[in-house]
This record gives C-alpha cells, structure tokens and sequence, in this order.
C-alpha cells in the first residue's frame, strides 16, 4: 500500500502541492490527471523519494520513504518500478543492456541465460523484439518509450509509476500498452500509479481517477462517473479532451 499524508512541496517559493493525502491499496490501479504543470510528475518523484516533501509523509507498506537512509531507501525503491515521461534510456548501452540494468547491476542470483530469457520476454511484451542491439539513438520516441517500460516491469515489482507511458505511441501500440497495464496490475496484483493526459488511457487502466489542481487533489472518479462529473473542472477538462 502506498499512502501519501499531508504532502506539501513548493518550488522557488510557489506552491505545487499542498497538503494532498491519498492512501493508494496494493492492487489499485489509481489515475492522476490534471493540467500540464499542475504536479502530477512531482507526486511520482516524492513516492520514489527522488525529492522530499517540504512537509508531510510517503508510506510505502508502512515505512515513511522520508526518513530513510539511502540504503534502506535503495531497499524500497526495488519495489517499485518507473516509467518516466521522458524515456531516460542510457545513450551508452545497447536497448537489451538498458533493459536488464536493474538485473545485470544487483545481487539478483539469475545466470546469464536467465537474464537473456527475462529480457527476451520484457521486449516481447512491449512489441520490441529483435531490438536487442540497437542504442537509443536508433529508436523512435515510441519505442523509446516501449524500451523504458521493458526496464520498468523486468524485475516484476509490486509498485509501477508510469508517467505518461502512452505519450507519442500511435493508437495501436497505445491500447497495447493500456492492455498491459491492467493484464500486469490485475495478474502480479501489481499496484499502478499512471499519470497521463491521454483519454484513452484515463478510460482504460484507470480504477480511480484524481484530478490535481491548485495543489489539491479532488474527490476520486471512475471511467464511469468522469464524463458526468459533478465538479465543474473536471468535467471540463474531460470534456475538452472528448472534444465536447
Ligand atoms: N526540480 C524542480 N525545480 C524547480 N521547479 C520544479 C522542479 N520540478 C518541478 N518544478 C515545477 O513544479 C511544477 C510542477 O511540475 P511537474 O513536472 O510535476 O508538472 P506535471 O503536472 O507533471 O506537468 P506535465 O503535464 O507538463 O508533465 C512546474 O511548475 C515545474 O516547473
Ligand atoms: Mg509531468
């Protein structure tokens, strides 16, 4: 379980988050939207404890990240996973390196063939076999992305923070990252943490959706109540995006 408690953090004196709470139980697959800027990369950032909150606690499975050494930290975060928005993919290494970094780089007791297998399967799944040898640089945005989503779920951990995982894909590959997103969440019972703009996302791997704005989180909605929201900015900005 992951819970966020009265999270504050500002940024040069503006406020960006203020005061947020929301307790996210093992298995929930929980949405983040709201306007560009608006914070939702922060929240990510503060569970992984990549930043500290200015005040407030990030509980993962109990323990608050806040007050963790870095060992202890470095413990957690291997049960975690994360996707950011931008791929950040290692230029250096090949797409099957920057895949298995996490296995090549830990105490994992995998023999090379197993390393290779577990790969071989990550790159399966995002529809990026055969790429093994090719660098960052070859690669479009997307596969990019695909490349980055491989390396987030190859250890199978309990918690995946995707930022924006179906940015710049084209629908197809789209609804098979959206797929996959809920066949990991609801088969490991992986937690999943998505921020995105994109609609079809929203709709589709979405349990709860929070909307971030002015630093608050509003009242959660489902793919079924946010078309019909009864909060004028929600119902907005969902409206926007159907192009209603
Ligand atoms: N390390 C930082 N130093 C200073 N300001 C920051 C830092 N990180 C984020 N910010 C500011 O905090 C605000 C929220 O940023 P964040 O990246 O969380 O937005 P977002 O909701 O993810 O936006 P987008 O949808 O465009 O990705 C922005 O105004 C940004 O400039
Ligand atoms: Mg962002």
């Amino acid at each position: 379980m992951i819970e966020l408690c009265h999270l504050s953090k500002s940024f040069d004196g503006k406020a960006i988050l203020n005061d947020i709470s929301i307790s996210i139980p093992t298995g929930k697959k929980v949405t983040i939207i709201g306007p560009s800027g608006s914070g939702k990369s922060t929240i990510l950032k503060l569970i992984l404890c990549l930043i500290k909150p200015d005040s407030g606690k990030v509980l993962v499975d109990g323990v608050d990240m806040t007050l963790l050494g870095i060992a202890d930290l470095y413990e957690i975060r291997k049960k975690i996973g994360l996707l950011f928005q931008s791929a950040a993919l290692f230029d250096s290494m090949s797409v099957e390196e920057n895949v298995g970094f996490s296995l090549f780089e830990s105490d994992h007791s995998y023999s090379e063939s197993q390393i290779q297998k577990k790969i071989n399967d990550a790159l399966e799944l995002v529809e990026m076999t055969g790429f093994n040898t090719m660098y960052p640089a070859e690669l479009s945005g997307g596969q990019q992305k695909r490349v980055a989503l491989a390396r987030a779920i190859i250890t199978n951990p309990q918690y995946l923070l995707f930022d924006e995982p179906t940015t710049g894909l084209d629908p197809v590959l789209s609804t098979s990252i959206e797929n996959l997103i809920v066949r990991i969440s609801d088969e490991l019972k992986t937690t999943a943490i998505v921020v995105t703009h994109q609609i079809s996302t929203i709709m589709r791997t979405s349990d709860d959706i929070y909307y971030l704005h002015d630093g608050c989180l509003c009242d959660p909605e489902t793919p079924k109540t946010i078309t019909k929201s009864a909060n004028p900015i929600i119902a907005n900005f969902i409206n926007g995006k159907l192009g209603k």
